[in-house]
């Protein structure tokens, strides 16, 4: 019989700059290719996000958690209080969500989203907003798929990597306590916690 591969989801540490870094980079390049100017996306380097994690997993000034697949850190997220000037103080915002490219489309973005969404709850906020590239489409279709529905676009120059790239992103919304799959109060209810994907059913501690 095929062995069950088990996922968690736990807050980060510094002792996981490096996986984080390295997924920060290949997602990057894989998800952006078309999007971002390919000098910037191959000129990434994993040396310098690790440094840039250790220091974010330090300061503690976002909430970040990953999710494991199979012993070995898949993909993380952060999120917050929401950055937008027009925001309110129970808005939240997911600032970054992000898996190694092999494991897409598997399910572990949504569980690792309904985490987040907890956790926000949790926190009082009553909404939660992001931002996302306007043609990234799988992660558009990904929002929509866990309730957010879309604003209007607005065209920032952000600055990446030190080069000023003018982006078209869009502003999705989302009310909390109006989840697509509600969460049960059982799901991932420890700091780590084994889920079974499929049932989305989890342990009690
Ligand atoms: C966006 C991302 C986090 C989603 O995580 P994921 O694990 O791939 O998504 P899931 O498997 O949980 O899919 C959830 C839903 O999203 C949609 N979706 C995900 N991948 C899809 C694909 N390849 N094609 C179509 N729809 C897709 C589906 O509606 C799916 O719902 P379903 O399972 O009921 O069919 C992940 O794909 C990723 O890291 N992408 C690159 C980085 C990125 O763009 N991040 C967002 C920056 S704003």
């Amino acid at each position: 019989m095929a062995q069950e591969i088990e996922n968690y989801i736990r807050d980060a540490d510094v002792s996981d700059a490096e996986a984080i870094a390295r997924i920060h980079v290949r997602s990057w390049q894989v998800a952006y290719r078309g999007m971002m100017p390919d000098s910037l996306l191959d000129n990434l380097s994993v040396q310098d996000r690790i440094l840039q994690w250790q220091k974010r997993l330090t300061d503690h000034k976002e909430s970040t958690l990953v999710v494991e697949t199979g012993g070995s850190v898949a993909g993380w997220a952060t999120f917050g209080q929401s950055r937008d000037d027009d925001a309110g103080a129970r808005t939240g915002e997911l600032t970054a969500i992000y898996l190694d490219p092999l494991v897409w489309g598997r399910g572990l973005g949504k569980l690792l989203y309904r985490e987040i969404e907890k956790r926000l709850q949790q926190a009082a906020f009553t909404e939660v907003t992001l931002w996302v590239l306007e043609a990234n489409s799988r992660a558009r279709r990904f929002y929509s798929s866990i309730g957010y529905a879309e604003e209007d676009g607005t065209t920032k120059s952000v600055l990446r990597e030190g080069v000023e790239i003018p982006e078209i992103r869009v502003r999705y919304r989302k009310a909390l306590g109006s989840s697509v799959n509600p969460i049960s109060s059982t799901e991932i209810a420890g700091a780590r916690c084994p889920i079974d994907i499929k049932s989305l059913n989890s342990c009690s501690g």
